[in-house]
């Protein structure tokens, strides 16, 4: 499991100038930097781990969901649609949904059609693979993959089958890490790819708001596989700057050396994941690049995960122009689909 970025991908120019507007936040404001940046290869690694804590129960709670309702979430899904899984990573949960699907509401497997995005190449291969092992009868041409990020991904496979309906597939609670207006904004252009409701829906998996010592429990582990997840995303985005990592450390400020704090948003239902500068004396502004500078102890948001209310989903859908036509929850995370 691997979620992808949704914005530019970490190695362009339009991300390094996201990553700059980020960093010359001055206080009140906080200084961010692109999620992006968390998923390069040791990210991607240190996010695989995180997903194998026992504390991070988003990762379990989401495939028992899965698991117990694969059949009628299949059903529900229109029964000539194309799926298409946004971030399918190696698509290691995805083979259970898309067999329920095949077998409960698309006409079994020689009839069921399935698209995979992501943008690393590496794990395309694996993902077609998974899909086709999980759906047996499913023919090999049936099985589909775009390497691109997700929205520019979702106009190709527009372009590949023009005049099917869409089925988008969005799991792992990636949009909790997108802000509340992006999220709406990044639904309403999925659903314009799609040709709007009816010639498209949304599978959207969400995680819910919950007791704060739980959310802590899992965003802040024991064995500190997440502060290291974080730590790497700074490493990654100052090595993407023009005094690169070595400026960071000349100012003694090395990544591994970096506070992680987390902080559990209760008025914005959100965790947000933060680094505070170590160095006694910050980092002069151009050290590490052009107007970026950094009090001691200023801290960075580098990751913001969302914490949904059904409410809060309704309220997403009704801003991309949407409604909620079914949902699937347990205590912990929710399942809805969009139309
Ligand atoms: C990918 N995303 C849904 C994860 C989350 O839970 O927000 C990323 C993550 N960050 C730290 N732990 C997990």
């Amino acid at each position: 499991p691997r979620p992808p970025p949704t914005g530019e991908a970490a190695g362009d120019a339009g991300a390094v100038a996201s990553l700059l507007a980020g960093l010359r936040s001055a206080p009140p404001a906080i200084k961010t930097v692109p999620c992006s940046f968390l998923y390069d290869g040791p990210g991607s690694r240190l996010y695989d781990a995180i997903t194998d804590l026992a504390a991070y129960y988003p990762y379990r709670a989401e495939a028992d969901l899965l698991a117990a309702h694969g059949g009628a979430i299949g059903a529900a899904l229109p029964a000539d649609a194309v799926l298409v899984e946004l971030g399918c990573g190696s698509a290691t949960k995805t083979g259970a949904l898309v067999a329920a699907a095949a077998a409960a509401g698309l006409g079994g497997a020689a009839a069921t059609a399935y698209v995979g995005i992501d943008c690393s190449a590496d794990f395309l291969a694996n993902a077609r693979a998974n899909v086709a092992a999980a759906v047996p009868g499913l023919p090999a041409g049936n099985v589909e993959t775009v390497c691109a990020l997700y929205l520019d991904g979702a106009r190709a496979v527009r372009g590949m089958h023009p005049t099917s309906t869409l089925a988008f597939l969005w799991l792992g609670s990636s949009i909790g890490n997108l802000a509340p207006d992006a999220a709406a904004a990044f639904v309403t252009e999925l659903f314009a790819i799609g040709g709007g409701p009816g010639r498209c829906c949304l599978l959207l998996c969400t995680d819910l708001w919950k007791e704060a010592g739980r959310l802590r429990a899992a965003y802040d582990d024991d064995e500190g596989v997440t502060a290291a997840f974080i730590r790497n995303g700074l490493s990654h985005a100052l090595a993407c700057l023009p005094g690169g990592l070595e400026a960071a450390a000349a100012a003694g400020a090395r990544p591994d050396a970096w506070q992680y704090e987390v902080l559990i948003n209760e008025g914005a239902t959100q965790v947000e994941m933060r680094l505070a500068c170590p160095a006694p004396a910050g980092i002069a502004a151009g050290a590490i690049a052009p107007g970026v500078g950094f009090a001691p102890g200023e801290q960075v948001l580098m990751e913001v995960s969302r914490k949904f209310t059904p409410a809060a989903v309704d309220a997403l859908a009704a801003a991309a122009g949407v409604g909620v036509v079914a949902r699937w929850a347990s205590e912990d995370y929710g399942i809805q689909l969009l139309a």
